[in-house]
């Protein structure tokens, strides 16, 4: 079960991944200070969401935003220098500095290349998957996941993603995804799995 987010719900959803991502590699990376991760990530996220509303689905688990998901659909995953001005990209590509574009530019570079080597042209992209810090490991992660395969599958398509942590690549091989793909990210020196879910061919012919 799972319910699209609505425009007026982007900054609490903003707030929740930042702060389930207080302890992820990448963010650990970027925003080395503590103090100001939380703060710093929910800025960046706020311009994921706002271009996710428009050209991808942000779904959750209910109102109260237990866990969201970040969702491209194929053909969408990587934006165009439009979208990324209209999402708001370049005004924090600005506030954030020279470190941060140097870093992030490294790591989009590195999930293009495994992308482009793995990836084929009808795969859906899970940008973000973030539970609030005190509802992790009560099945909402999981259950959101399975939400969205349950569609997937029937449409016969497939899913893929990257992480930076490996606790999460366990999670997600048992929620049906398969490493493709690893490789250390140049410069940040963090590794980087690229993980891809195909469809489940049993119930192909449910497709709707
Ligand atoms: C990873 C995440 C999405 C999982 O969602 P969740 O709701 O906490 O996980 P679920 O309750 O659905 O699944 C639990 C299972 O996943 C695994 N798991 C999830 N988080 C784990 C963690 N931090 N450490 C170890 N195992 C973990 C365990 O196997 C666990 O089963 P168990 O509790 O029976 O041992 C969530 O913990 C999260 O938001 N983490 C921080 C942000 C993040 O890293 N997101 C993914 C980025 S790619």
């Amino acid at each position: 079960m799972s319910i699209l987010l609505a425009s007026d719900q982007l900054e609490v959803a903003a707030a929740t991944l930042a702060r389930a991502f207080e302890s992820e590699p990448v963010h650990q990376v970027l925003w080395p200070d503590p103090r100001q991760r939380v703060g710093r990530a929910t800025r960046l996220i706020r311009c994921l969401l706002r271009d996710a509303l428009r050209y991808g689905e942000v779904q959750a688990t209910s109102a109260n935003l237990e866990a969201v998901a970040v969702w491209m659909p194929p053909h969408r995953c990587h934006p165009s220098l439009l979208r990324l001005a209209r999402s708001g990209f370049f005004w924090l590509l600005l506030s954030e500095g020279p470190r941060f574009f140097g870093l992030s530019w490294r790591y989009h570079r590195q999930v293009m290349v495994m992308s482009r080597a793995h990836a084929d042209a009808r795969l859906w992209y899970l940008q973000m998957l973030g539970v609030a810090p005190d509802q992790q490991r009560k099945g909402y992660g999981s259950g959101l996941l399975g939400s969205m395969f349950t569609r997937l599958d029937r449409a016969g398509a497939g899913c893929c993603l990257e992480t930076s942590s490996e606790t999460n690549v366990a999670f997600y091989q048992r929620s049906g995804f398969q490493v493709a793909d690893q490789r250390r990210i140049g410069g940040i020196e963090l590794p980087c799995w690229f993980m891809v879910r195909r469809a489940k061919p049993t119930v192909l012919a449910d497709a709707s």
